[in-house]
C-alpha cells in the first residue's frame, strides 16, 4: 500500500525542524516498511516569496492527494506588513477550511525528565498526558451573522453568532471518543450548558454517542470549571473534547502545565482521516538559521501522523519512545535547559532521535 505525506517546512525556524522530522520518518518508513511517499511542497512566506501566494494551487492541490501533511511553522516580521489576506498565516487557514480540518488534537504531555519546566508543584502535575480534542472549523468563530451594526438609539453593537448542528457535533464526538478509546478510557465534554443552548444539544448528542462507545466513560463538565481544574487537578482528565472557542483557550491553558513550547505537537483531521500535523509553536524568527530551534515538537507531530492518519500505531510508538530515550540521556536543546543536562543543536537533537530508533 502506498501513502503520501506532504512535507511543508514553511517558514523561520520550520525548515531546520522538518528537517530533522524528515529524517525520522524516513527512517521509520524503511524500518517499518510503511510505503510512504514524500512530497514537498510551498507555504506561507515562502510560498508568497515564490509563488506570490500562501497558499499556492499547486500546493493545495498536492494537499488535497496526500494522506496527511506535516507542516512546520509559518510567518515572520518580513510579511508583517502585509495586508491580512496576503499574510502567511492565509496559508494555513486556507489548508484548514479546503481540507475540512474539523478536529484539531493536542496532547498536553509533561514529560518526567522535564518536571521543573511546569509552574504547577510536581505533585500536582508530574505524570500528566492530557488530550484535547478542539472543534476547529465551527462555533462562534465562525457563525453567521456577526459584525458591528448600528442599533435605532444610535449606539453600535457588535455581535456574533454560536451555533453547531447536530452532525457538526457529533463528527467531533466520534473523534474524540476514538481518541479515548485508544487511551485511558476517560472522555470529558465541556461545556456552559447551564447558560448556553448549543452547548445543551452538545451534550445530549455527546450522551447520545456513548452508547456506540460503552467502554469509554463520559462526564460533562461546565467550561468555567475546567478551567480551574484543568490548574487545581489536571490528572483527573484524560480526553477532553469542547467546542471551538472553548477549546482554543483550554487548550493553551493546558499546553502551558508542561511548561515547554518546543515539545507541543497537534494534529488536525477531517472526516476521511487525512490530517495535517505541526508543532504547537510558531516561526521563532528569533532563533531562526541558528540551529537551536527544538524539533521534537515537529517529530512528536509526526508520530501523532503515524498513529491517526496512517494507522501505524507501532511505528507511532517507536518515535515517541524514542524521544523519551534521548530525554533520559539528558540530551536538551536551549529552550528545555531549566533542569541541565547536554545542550545540542536542532540536528544533533534529530540525529539522537534517529540512533534511539
Ligand atoms: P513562536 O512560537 O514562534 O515563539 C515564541 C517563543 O518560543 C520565541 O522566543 C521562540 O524562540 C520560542 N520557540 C518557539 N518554538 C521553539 C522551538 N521549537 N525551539 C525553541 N524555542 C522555540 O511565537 P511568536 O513569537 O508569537 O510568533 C512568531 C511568528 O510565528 C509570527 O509570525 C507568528 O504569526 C507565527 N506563528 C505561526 C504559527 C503557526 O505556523 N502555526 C503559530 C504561532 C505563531
Ligand atoms: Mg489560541
Amino acid at each position: 500500500m502506498s501513502r503520501s505525506v506532504l512535507m511543508l517546512p514553511g517558514d523561520g525556524i520550520g525548515p531546520e525542524i522538518v528537517a530533522e522530522a524528515d529524517k525520522v520518518l524516513k527512517k521509520v518508513n524503511e524500518k517499518f516498511g510503511l510505503g510512504i511517499e514524500f512530497e514537498q511542497g510551498l507555504v506561507g512566506g515562502a510560498a508568497i516569496d515564490a509563488a506570490d501566494s500562501p497558499l499556492p494551487d499547486e500546493t493545495l492541490e498536492k494537499a488535497r492527494q496526500s494522506d496527511a501533511i506535516l507542516l512546520g511553522a509559518v510567518g515572520g516580521p518580513k510579511w508583517d506588513g502585509l495586508p491580512m489576506a496576503k499574510r502567511p498565516e492565509k496559508g494555513l487557514l486556507g489548508l484548514r477550511s479546503n481540507l475540512e480540518l474539523f478536529a484539531n488534537l493536542r496532547p498536553a504531555i509533561l514529560y518526567p525528565q522535564l518536571a521543573s519546566a511546569s509552574s504547577l508543584k510536581p505533585e500536582v502535575v508530574s505524570g500528566l498526558d492530557i488530550m484535547i480534542v478542539r472543534e476547529l472549523t465551527g462555533g462562534i468563530y465562525f457563525g453567521q451573522p456577526r459584525g458591528v451594526r448600528q442599533l435605532e438609539s444610535g449606539e453600535r453593537q457588535g455581535y456574533n453568532t454560536y451555533a453547531y448542528t447536530e452532525t457538526e457535533v457529533r463528527r467531533i464526538g466520534r473523534v474524540a471518543f476514538e481518541a479515548a478509546r485508544q487511551r485511558g478510557k476517560k472522555l470529558c465534554s465541556v461545556d456552559k450548558a447551564n447558560v448556553l443552548e448549543v452547548t445543551v444539544l452538545w451534550r445530549e448528542i455527546m450522551n447520545d454517542l456513548q452508547r456506540e462507545y460503552p467502554d469509554v466513560e463520559l462526564s460533562h463538565m461546565y467550561v468555567d470549571n475546567a478551567a480551574m481544574q484543568l490548574v487545581k487537578a489536571p490528572k483527573q482528565f484524560d480526553v477532553i473534547v469542547t467546542g471551538n472557542m472553548f477549546g482554543d483557550i483550554l487548550s493553551d491553558e493546558a499546553a502551558m502545565l508542561t511548561g515547554s513550547i518546543g515539545m507541543l505537537p497537534s494534529a488536525s483531521l477531517n472526516s476521511e482521516k487525512q490530517g495535517m500535523y505541526e508543532p504547537c509553536h510558531g516561526s521563532a524568527p528569533d532563533i531562526a538559521g541558528k540551529g537551536i530551534a527544538n524539533p521534537l515538537a515537529t517529530i512528536l507531530s509526526a508520530a501523532m501522523m503515524l498513529r491517526y492518519s496512517l494507522e501505524e500505531e507501532e511505528a507511532a510508538q517507536a518515535i515517541e519512545t524514542a524521544v523519551s530515550k534521548v530525554l533520559d540521556q539528558g540530551l536538551r536543546t536551549a529552550d528545555i535547559m531549566a533542569d541541565g543536562g547536554r545542550k545540542v543543536s536542532t540536528r544533533e537533537m534529530g540525529d539522537a532521535v534517529l540512533a534511539a530508533l
